[in-house]
């Protein structure tokens, strides 16, 4: 494929914040093939991403304008990829990083390297007259089947809210069903009875930045209110939390972790044994399946400790502490840190290299969750992804918002194409989880 054209766009994600826009068309066997992406972006971020590159200046957006990466894509990428034949996705994520030559995507962003790397593989995608989700299978070397099962993100805390819960995302993980359409519906329906019980107690109905409710709970144990809330929303709703529904946690603790192996949890001071002690509580009592980022990023010794107490009965991700980043990863794998890798394209910067990290993740039998950001936009690229790689798990929000509920209606659309061949895995998309 020659690339024939590459443009690049300022336009605004989920917070209303700029992010960057790619359309890039190119030219193969005499046809003209087009591919666009936005990119998303974060707001727990972890130390270890790559480098998302912001103006700075305060007259526009406060600072986070992205001016100087659609330049970069203008000025830098596009002359010199313009005219240049890439056969494969590979050959061009190579070119980008070239172009860039850091470690972290410092020279260029991220911001600017990612959305030509998704554009490519979506024109790709195009020229071949196959789905996003094909496409990224064939790189993968994976059947491209297999619908994921969705982590909901109903409440919202930590970094994505205002209402004092360290824990950032309380999710809904319908792995009971033996359809993505069955587990998305059984979700929703979930989320509406709990909007019903959060107004009866008085507490607020409005949304977090990933469509979860955000409610203030006061008193004592307000975590576990919370757990008990979901745990109520669930057998109301006319589903068996345990079989149908199961509960998972992301509690972004680097946030709220103000030095290593410190934790500021419910007014007072946790050491990594103590939020142990905590979470296993929770996994004795509540039927949680994941959690992740439990412990923080600069916090291994107590991720080994974590993962020898709950390691064989739940799945434990990392997401700040791998990054999607092959090295962290490894680390991760040597010193049985986790078992399973939440997966940002954003956080790695290219196509290929978030494959390359999931391939590592497999090889290790550690389970990928294709996920979102907190700042997404209406790209729905990680639902492809998600199938394309069969790895069996999303996390995309709650079940509102446009931002989230697009990743959910491009997953339906993809169900209803694959037909017979669709593969929903529910909780065999768990190996880590031992059901007591
Ligand atoms: P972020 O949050 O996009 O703000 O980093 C999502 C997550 O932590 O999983
Ligand atoms: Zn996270």
């Amino acid at each position: 494929m020659k690339i024939t054209q590459i443009h690049a766009r300022e336009v605004l994600d989920s917070r209303g914040f700029p992010t960057v826009e790619v359309e890039l068309e190119a030219e193969s066997n005499g046809s003209k093939f087009f591919g666009s992406a936005i990119v998303p972006s974060g707001a727990s971020t972890g130390e270890g991403e790559a480098l998302e590159l912001r103006d700075g200046d305060k007259k526009r957006y406060g600072g986070k304008g992205v001016l100087k990466a659609v330049a970069n894509v203008r000025e830098k990428i596009a002359p010199a990829l313009i005219g240049r034949e890439f056969p494969n996705q590979f050959l061009l994520d190579d070119a980008l990083r070239d172009l860039d030559g850091t470690a972290n995507k410092s020279k260029l962003g991220a911001n600017a390297i990612l959305p030509v790397s998704m554009a490519f593989c979506r024109a790709q995608a195009a020229a071949e007259g196959i789905p996003a989700y094909l496409q990224i299978s064939k790189l993968f070397e994976s059947k491209g089947v297999t619908l994921p099962v969705p982590m909901m993100n109903i409440i919202n805390g930590g970094k994505h809210a205002d209402n004092g819960l360290a824990i950032q995302e309380f999710m809904i993980v319908p792995a009971g069903f033996t359809k993505f359409s069955d587990a998305l519906r059984a979700g929703a329906e979930v989320f509406h009875t709990l909007k019903k019980i959060l107004h009866d107690k008085g507490l607020s109905t409005g949304v977090g930045d990933e469509g979860g409710f955000a409610p203030s709970f006061t008193g004592e144990k307000p975590h576990e209110q919370v757990i008990q809330s979901i745990m109520q929303a669930i057998s109301e709703a006319g589903y068996k939390p345990g079989s149908d529904i199961f509960l998972a946690l992301d509690c972004a603790a680097s946030e709220f972790s103000p030095e290593k192996g410190t934790y500021l949890f419910e007014g007072q001071k946790h050491s990594s044994k103590e939020m142990i002690a905590l979470y296993s509580h929770w996994i004795e009592n509540y039927p949680i399946i994941s959690i992740e980022d439990g412990l923080s990023e600069h916090d291994w010794d107590g991720w080994e400790e974590l993962t020898r107490a709950a390691g064989s009965k739940i799945q434990l991700v990392g997401d700040d502490l791998f990054v999607t980043n092959p090295t962290y990863l490894k680390r991760g794998i040597d010193h049985h840190c986790g078992n399973a890798v939440l997966i940002k394209l954003n956080q790695i910067g290219t196509v290929t290299e978030t494959l390359e990290t999931m391939k590592m993740a497999s090889h290790a039998h550690f389970a990928q969750i294709s996920s979102h950001r907190s700042g997404e936009s209406e790209d729905t690229f990680i639902a492809d992804l998600a199938v394309g790689t069969d790895c069996g798990q999303i996390k995309t929000g709650s079940a509102s918002r446009t931002d989230r509920i697009a990743k959910y209606n491009r997953l339906l659309r993809i169900e209803e194409q694959l037909g017979d061949k669709a593969v929903f895995k529910g909780l065999a998309s768990f190996p880590a989880f031992k059901r007591k």
